[in-house]
């Protein structure tokens, strides 16, 4: 890969987590996958050769938990789920270049290839391990098939994974307590041979491929305390029918009944789903060898829960099996519902199909989606607040201003008046290409769509300033030059926001009258003169009405509610399910004793001093220690102008790695200053010795001024 700015050189290919094949599609789901969309079609703006590729999940216990429950095949029950996944990504603007699956031949042939050649290499080697296993079902228990107690956190987890506590990944044997999920009985761990690969010895080569990662800084910054706290190896064996069977070697058969643990045959669909495409288009035109084996720019967009899987094992086995690295990696935060933990068995989340049965156009969540939060944020969907966002920036500002300036054009020149851009717009566009730039090589789609928006509000705000409507009889010239500046600016809020919204903005530049696909369009082609003439335009947006959104936000409240009444013991449960769930900790607040306070300020001050204070709700966009710095962080923080990047002394006394999404407070005219050589440009508010940070309980809106 090279570390210079896309565009580069080389051929990019940009990926997702892949589905489990086990259930439907959901909001959770469509963020990824519509953001790592939106990321690939913006890095073509830019004219980056790239591919977007995906497949299907299709292995381990996640697949064959479920299947079983069904009483159905494995392949079956996850081919059918893999071909609604074909079907349901089209109809949201999702344009996977390939999406293969795991269980085709060119994911078994490279998988088992891979696996060789680590063997080969030396990095697998085998071990006896304690597996659990159900003396009543007289089978082991992999994975998902045993539940217990975490060994780090002491939550509940499941065989694999610390699902609900500290999302660690875990060894076969490390759960406590085991019970089987098939019988409901206690589990007794049993030795078995298993194969290891070397992870440990990969430590220092992960230590310098994480200081080179881009992306988000979580998946930095969580994976350097694993390899600080130790790394061990890595069970990559199942006892297991439903996978990729561990392959042999010449003379060596022992791991005959073995599958791959899904984890390592899941992430190389990366690169299968790569080749088919390469095999299709022909590599002429795409040749995944080069970006695989070669110098090319790998990015991953991945929840999250998987940062360990995709930072750790993922590129010590490409390490050890010779292939290239990936350059970047995004990890997005979840997805809420109302405030409250997205839940499928709780049927507390918005379905793909359910949103598309609405009626509505998918690119309006794709905007919500991408532009409510940044990626490492949670961001929370109400149907209020999708009302808000769709009426309010696409309706209001978008589509307005693209409808009335294109109308006007249309009704008094036949479309583009003759003149050329004014010196003004050409700036303001070209400032706006310039943002969009940035913000794809800061991985921020977010940014995009927000470039995008902000160039139609200046353009609302261009109209109404000049006021052509008064000028055609009075200086019909300067009218003239009005609109051809505005169907410019529309022509290039079309480019920059097809990433987010590709349906819409492929209807107004056909309104426009430009032949072909906007899809095509580089970012410069946002300066190019439009077309002389065309047709009337019609309404890109429509507007959402309150009861619509009362009557779906009733229809979920009861469907939740009648999840909970269907299932009691789940509703029991309910309260301690996600971070955001548990409002009701039954801590009591905390009480210092005044002896220790600081006492009160005896001088008082006038109202007009405390206004000076220019005090806004923040969201934490990210956070990172400061190296060589023991007390310092570096936090960037969205104040809804602008993302302000603030230095504050919460290092050792917060973690770091939780903050990315939290609403904080801060004190935004503070004078700038620079500590450890990074600039603070504004103040967090905190209270007490462990720097409690402030932060708002309501809905006052990231930007909001304190008062
Ligand atoms: O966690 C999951 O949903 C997995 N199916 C993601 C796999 S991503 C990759 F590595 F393949
Ligand atoms: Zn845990």
């Amino acid at each position: 890969m090279s570390h210079e700015d896309f565009p580069t050189d080389e051929p990019a290919v940009v990926t997702c987590g892949l589905p489990y094949a086990n259930g439907d599609l959901h909001i959770g789901h469509l963020r990824g996958y519509i953001g790592a969309d939106a990321f690939n079609r913006a890095l073509q703006t830019l004219g980056q050769e790239t591919a977007y590729v995906c497949g299907s999940d299709m292995h381990g216990t996640p697949v064959a938990v479920n299947a079983e429950q069904q009483g159905v095949d494995p392949e079956d029950f996850a081919l059918e789920w893999h071909d609604q996944y074909e079907e349901t990504f089209p109809k949201f603007n999702v344009d996977f270049d390939n999406y293969g699956h795991t269980h085709d031949e060119t994911n078994t042939e490279l998988t088992q290839d891979i696996v060789r050649k680590l063997d080969d290499e030396g990095y697998i080697y085998e071990k006896e391990i304690q597996v659990a296993y159900d003396p009543e079902a007289d089978q082991y228990l992999p994975d998902r098939y045993v539940e217990g107690t975490c060994p780090y956190c002491g939550e509940k987890a499941r065989g694999d994974e610390c699902d609900e506590g500290c999302q660690r990944h875990l060894e076969p044997g490390e759960v406590e307590d085991p019970t089987s999920t098939i019988t409901g009985n206690p589990a007794e761990y049993r030795e078995r041979t298993h194969k290891f690969f070397e992870v440990s010895e990969f430590s220092d080569f992960l230590t310098e491929f994480l200081d080179g990662l881009e992306g988000t800084s979580n998946a930095r910054n969580q994976p350097r305390q694993w390899i600080e706290d130790g790394l061990q190896d890595w069970c990559i064996t199942r006892d297991m029918d439903w996978g990729i069977d561990y392959p042999n070697g010449e003379t060596d058969d022992s791991g005959d009944d073995l599958v791959l643990y899904v984890w390592v045959d899941a992430p190389i669909e990366y690169i299968s789903s790569t080749k088919q495409y390469s095999e299709r288009v022909g590599t002429d035109e795409y040749d995944w060898e080069q970006v695989w084996k070669g110098d090319g720019e790998i990015m991953h967009i991945i929840g999250r829960d998987i940062i360990q899987h995709h930072t750790i094992f993922w590129p010590a086995m490409l390490e050890g099996a010779e292939y290239n690295k990936p350059r970047g990696i995004a990890a997005t935060g979840f997805i809420t519902i109302n405030g409250k933990g997205l839940s499928t068995s709780r049927n507390r989340a918005i379905w793909a199909k359910e949103y598309l049965d609405e009626g509505f156009h998918p690119d309006l969540l794709r905007y919500y989606l991408t532009t409510t939060g940044g990626l490492q944020q949670d961001v929370d969907f109400s149907w209020d607040a999708f009302q808000e966002t769709v009426n309010g920036e696409l309706v209001g500002t978008v589509g307005n201003f693209w409808y009335r300036s294109l109308l006007f054009a249309y009704r008094n020149y036949e479309g583009t008046p003759d003149a050329d851009v004014s010196e003004e717009v050409r700036e303001r566009i070209e400032g706006a290409i310039g943002d969009v730039r940035e913000n794809v090589n800061d991985y921020s789609m977010r940014g995009v769509g927000q470039a995008a928006t902000r160039l139609a509000q200046f353009g609302n705000e261009y109209i109404q300033r000049n006021e052509p409507w008064k000028l055609t009889d009075e200086d019909p010239e300067a009218a003239a030059q009005v609109i051809r500046d505005c169907v410019q600016i529309a022509k290039a809020v079309a480019v920059l926001l097809e990433p987010i919204t590709p349906d819409k903005a492929q209807e107004l530049w056909a309104q426009i009258g430009e032949d072909g696909d906007v899809a095509d369009a580089h970012l410069e082609d946002a300066l190019e003169a439009p077309p002389r003439n065309f047709d009337e335009p019609g309404e890109l947006f429509e507007k959402i009405e309150d009861d619509r959104v009362a009557d779906l936000t009733e229809k979920l409240e009861e469907r939740v509610a009648a999840a909970a009444d269907d299932d009691d013991e789940t509703a029991a449960a309910d309260a301690d399910e996600t971070e955001s769930d548990d409002s009701d900790t039954g801590e009591s607040e905390g009480m210092a004793d005044t002896d220790d306070l600081e006492p009160l300020a005896d001088e008082r001050i006038g109202f007009d001093d405390f206004q000076e204070l220019d005090i806004r709700v923040g969201r934490i966009e990210s956070a990172e220690g400061i190296e060589g710095a023991d007390d310092l962080a570096r936090l960037e923080v969205d104040i809804g102008f602008e993302t302000r990047q603030v230095v504050a002394g919460i290092k050792q006394l917060h973690d770091l790695d939780e903050l990315p999404g939290e609403k904080c407070v801060l004190l935004a005219n503070m004078e700038k200053a620079e500590l450890f050589g990074v600039e603070s440009n504004g103040m967090i508010l905190a209270a007490g010795e462990e720097a409690d940070l402030l932060t708002t309980h309501g809905d006052a809106a990231v930007g909001e001024k304190i008062r």
